[in-house]
């Protein structure tokens, strides 16, 4: 018998018996975990809360100036945003194993934010999204290792902070509703689940930016038609991945030779297991035709129509 009202209630003079006059220090991704964790934080402490956002240049389209909207511009907050674009790519150079990938930029995430958190001073607590179900799942070995690969908001071990952790007792449905309540934005309380490694593990293989660009576009294209046509809350993923392959086309009178895009959409629960979505077939049309006349060497569109299992969600 959860009450949105009361844990709302409950949860900010939580907040504030813990933190007293203190000092919070929270990553905010955009995502809605950490998204919801900030507002209730700017709730109850107000400017005792510096919110700290990394742009790793793996984002999606126009993510981070939303981001930066949303809490700054439409809530007022305190909301640092590092530019860390040249780092990851720098990092990323040369490296196609996703696995290494994976590794790279959880890395690179912890040494920003430890670097750049030690320039805004001194923070007595760190404020984090964990909820109910990493707490059971943390619990056995299996899930800790399907777990480690999501590891880009970890941190330091090193890192002397107090943990405020106001969403550890709720589901992710739960978490909507109080972002939902608090007045955070259907784009956000809604957003499909993004990997932390971005759209580095949907360039397959080395990470370059002209394919970043690629995959950026016409991901951005896919999303705003799957709006158009009112099925972003059925799909559960929806995505272009850019497989590192290149094939044969015409233009006018002219051969090409550019890239062919995926397009990745799937239905599912939990993410655990997911079936291909039966996306209408003009919706597709519309999608391929926009994404090859808008994206500069892109020339072949295929859809994915395999299922998880024997397929991931991610190509990578
Ligand atoms: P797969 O591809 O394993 O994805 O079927 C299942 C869900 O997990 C997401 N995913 C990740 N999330 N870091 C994350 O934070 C990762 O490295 C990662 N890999 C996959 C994927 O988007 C899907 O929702």
């Amino acid at each position: 018998n959860w009450s949105m009202e009361t844990f709302i209630d409950d949860t900010i003079r939580d907040i504030r018996n813990q933190v007293g006059d203190r000092k919070v220090l929270c990553a905010l991704s955009g995502g809605v975990d950490s998204s919801v964790v900030a507002i209730l934080l700017h709730k109850a402490i107000g400017d005792q809360l510096t919110c700290m956002f990394i742009d790793h240049g793996l984002l999606r389209k126009d993510e981070g100036e939303s981001v930066m909207e949303t809490f700054v511009g439409k809530f007022d907050m305190h909301v640092v945003k590092i530019d860390a674009r040249d780092r990851f790519l720098s990092k990323l150079a040369g490296v196609s194993d996703p696995e290494q990938k994976r590794k790279i930029i959880g890395n690179e995430f912890i040494y920003c934010f430890d670097e750049e958190s030690k320039k805004l001073g001194q923070f007595d607590f760190l404020a984090q999204g964990t909820l109910y179900t990493d707490i059971v799942e943390s619990g056995t070995a299996t899930a800790h290792t399907i777990k480690s690969h999501h590891n880009v908001g970890g941190l330091p071990e090193d890192m002397h902070f107090e943990l405020v952790e106001p969403l550890k007792a709720l589901f992710k449905d739960e978490v909507r509703k109080v972002g939902s309540e608090c007045g955070l934005p259907d784009a956000i309380v809604h957003r499909q689940p993004f990997p932390g490694p971005g759209l580095a593990i949907r360039v397959l293989g080395e990470v370059t930016e002209e394919k970043l660009t690629i995959v950026r576009e016409s991901d951005a294209i896919l999303r705003d038609e799957i709006a158009k046509a009112g099925l972003d809350r059925e799909i559960w993923q929806y995505f272009t991945a850019l497989p590192n392959m290149k094939s044969v086309g015409v233009m006018g009178d002219a051969r090409t030779y550019s890239y062919t895009v995926g397009i990745r959409a799937v239905t599912s629960i939990d993410g655990m297991t997911a079936d291909w979505a039966r996306i209408p077939w003009d919706i597709l049309e519309k999608i391929s035709v926009r994404i090859v006349n808008e994206v500069e060497n892109v020339n072949r569109i295929v859809y994915d129509v395999t299922s998880k299992p024997p397929a991931t969600i991610e190509w990578e």
